[in-house]
């Protein structure tokens, strides 16, 4: 009967909140296990982080509650005075006044409200002073915050996403913030400007803008922030950030209307990356001491690049832009690999006092003449010149580039000859695969070659003086091409591991002939 009755009391209250919005009575319940047995569905006493379930303290208070999929909870939840955690996942829990009383709530995480929030939260949520994690995700309605959140002082982490009528962040309570150290703004379509007073945020360690509606971010004096993602916002046009003491890396991507960037005095920045912004058409960094990588990818109206000044700049990574013009580096006293892949590369690559450059590759940039500049790159150890349209190499390539190993020129436009013009005499791997040559006289004089690759051209003959690399040739490969033999001597080639001259114009019988006095040798001979 007492059961029976004290129900007829929570239902009637239920009732009589929905009317007029007055305040629960948690004082009927004797614990809070007795709130918990009233919602209209099993929950666990085994604590799961995703599945319905509470945790008790050692005084049987109710810590943590997670509820999943369970889409009506009573609203006698809001008496569980000494919640901690809150997870409301898939629910229809109607966010009232009450929730102030959870004045020792750390996290509250609500996501997909199925619209039961409505336009805004209850002012009563500034004053969940304990609160330092809150997330709201997928949320229908929600269009702001309550300016009380000023009272949130404790908070440091708060994510805000896929909100698709959220438009107002209030400007001054958001400045109370100070200890935020991750910000979160994701999938805010309706968002068109971020808090001014977010120059407060000097804990500030993470920040992530992606999906708004912000035209123009300006970003100053956050001396803390460590890592800035800007992604997919669709009318952001431009980006400043400046004097940011700990920033170390920048991720701007995909944000079609990018059109102006500035960076300055950012002091620890060391990573660079942005892609598919398709309207940006140059980047200049200067001064910038700590940056040690930088990659571009698929910008396609991207033009120019500066850098200079950079003395950690390491490695440069661009690749997929279709109208990429020109890239000067000057003062790059570090940089060791420049890569520039799939792009254009169509008027000018300069480089100015870049001492320490090792590896080089400017494969699929429709190059036809060779870029002048590299000549001045003495330590360069790796050339990658592949699928351009080169036909002809710099005299002087040897005598200027005297570190270099590795050259390789596939897929480009050499004809008959190049062995004869400069040998490359400290080279020790060339690639020439799929270029129209026709002999290799004079590659006697490349002393130090190991690897020789020369698939698909037009070459007739090896000459007899390939003898001369007898004990540094390490393989040859040579199909498809139109020999008609292979030099009997070259079975004494004594460092010589693989020989490959497949799809040539070699008859039966001197194959046959070929794969007996082969046979004897260590070289893995086929033809
Ligand atoms: C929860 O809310 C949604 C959307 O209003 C509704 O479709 C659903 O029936 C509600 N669930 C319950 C159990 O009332
Ligand atoms: C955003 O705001 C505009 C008016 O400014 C409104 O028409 C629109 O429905 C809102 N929601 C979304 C998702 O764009
Ligand atoms: C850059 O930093 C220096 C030293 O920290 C400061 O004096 C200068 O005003 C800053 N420049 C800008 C544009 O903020
Ligand atoms: C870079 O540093 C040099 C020398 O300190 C200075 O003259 C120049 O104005 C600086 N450039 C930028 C963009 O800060
Ligand atoms: C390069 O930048 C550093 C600070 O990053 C500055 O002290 C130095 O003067 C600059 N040098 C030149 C040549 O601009
Ligand atoms: C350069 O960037 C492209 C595209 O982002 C990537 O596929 C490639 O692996 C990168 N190369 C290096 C050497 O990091
Ligand atoms: C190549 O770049 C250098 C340095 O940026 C510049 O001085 C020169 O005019 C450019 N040349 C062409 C042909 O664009
Ligand atoms: C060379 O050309 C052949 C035939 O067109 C092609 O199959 C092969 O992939 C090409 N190799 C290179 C390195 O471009
Ligand atoms: C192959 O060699 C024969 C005879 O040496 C010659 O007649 C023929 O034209 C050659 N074929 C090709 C594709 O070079």
């Amino acid at each position: 009967m007492k059961v029976f009755l004290s129900l007829f009391v929570i239902y009637f209250l239920a009732i009589n909140i929905q009317i007029n919005n007055a305040e629960i009575d948690c004082t009927i319940y004797a614990n809070d296990l007795k709130i918990i047995n009233l919602n209209p569905f099993y929950v666990s006493l085994n604590f799961y982080p995703s599945s319905t379930s509470i945790k008790l303290n050692y005084e049987s208070q109710v810590t943590d509650f997670n509820i999943f999929n369970n889409v009506n909870p009573s609203s006698n939840i809001y008496c569980l005075k000494n919640l901690e955690n809150l997870q409301l996942v898939n629910t229809n829990l109607t966010i009232l006044p009450d929730i102030k009383n959870f004045q020792k709530l750390t996290s509250l995480l609500i996501q997909s409200d199925n619209g039961i929030i409505g336009q805004h939260l209850p002012s009563e949520l500034g004053e969940l002073i304990s609160l330092s994690y809150l997330k709201l995700f997928d949320i229908k309605n929600l269009e702001d915050l309550p300016n009380e959140i000023d009272h949130l002082i404790q908070l440091r982490i708060l994510m805000l996403q896929n909100i698709p009528n959220f438009n107002k962040i209030p400007d001054e309570s958001m400045g109370k913030l100070i200890n935020l150290r991750v910000l979160n703004l994701i999938d805010l379509p309706n968002l068109s400007t971020i808090p001014s007073t977010i120059k407060n945020f000097q804990s500030l360690i993470q920040f992530e803008i992606t999906n708004t509606n912000i035209k123009n971010l300006e970003l100053e004096n956050l001396h803390g922030l460590s890592t800035l993602t800007i992604k997919s916002n669709s009318i952001l046009q431009t980006i400043e950030i400046v004097n940011m003491l700990l920033l170390a890396s920048i991720q701007i991507q995909n944000n079609n209307e990018l059109l102006t960037l500035k960076f300055q005095n950012l002091s620890s920045l060391s990573s660079l990356t942005m892609s598919s912004n398709s309207k940006l058409t140059s980047l200049d960094m200067e001064n910038i001491s700590i940056l040690q990588t930088i990659s571009l990818s698929d910008n396609k109206q991207f033009k120019i690049a500066t850098f200079k000044n950079l003395s950690n700049l390491n490695s440069i990574n661009f690749s997929f832009l279709a109208n990429f013009e020109s890239i000067s580096f000057e003062n790059t006293p570090a940089l060791s690999t420049v890569s520039i892949t799939a792009s254009s590369l169509s008027k000018n690559i300069s480089f100015l006092n870049v001492p320490s450059i090792i590896n080089l590759d400017l494969s699929g940039c429709q190059l036809t003449t060779f870029p002048e500049s590299i000549l001045t790159l003495k330590s360069l150890v790796n050339l990658i010149l592949k699928v351009n349209q080169l036909s002809t190499l710099p005299l002087t390539l040897s005598t200027d580039l005297p570190n270099l190993q590795v050259l390789d020129l596939s897929r480009n436009n050499f004809q008959g000859n190049i062995f004869q013009q400069s040998p490359l005499i400290y080279l020790r791997e060339l690639y020439l695969s799929n270029n129209s040559l026709v002999s290799i006289d004079g590659i006697g004089e490349y002393e130090s070659l190991r690897n020789l690759d020369l698939n698909y051209n037009k070459i007739l003959s090896i000459p007899l003086e390939i003898m001369e690399l007898s004990s540094t040739l390490n393989t040859l490969t040579i199909n498809y091409n139109q020999l008609h033999s292979i030099p009997y001597q070259m079975t004494n080639m004594r460092g010589l591991t693989s020989l490959i001259a497949t799809y040539n114009n070699i008859s039966d019988s001197e194959r046959q002939y070929l794969y007996q006095i082969f046979n004897p040798t260590t070289i893995q001979f086929i033809i």
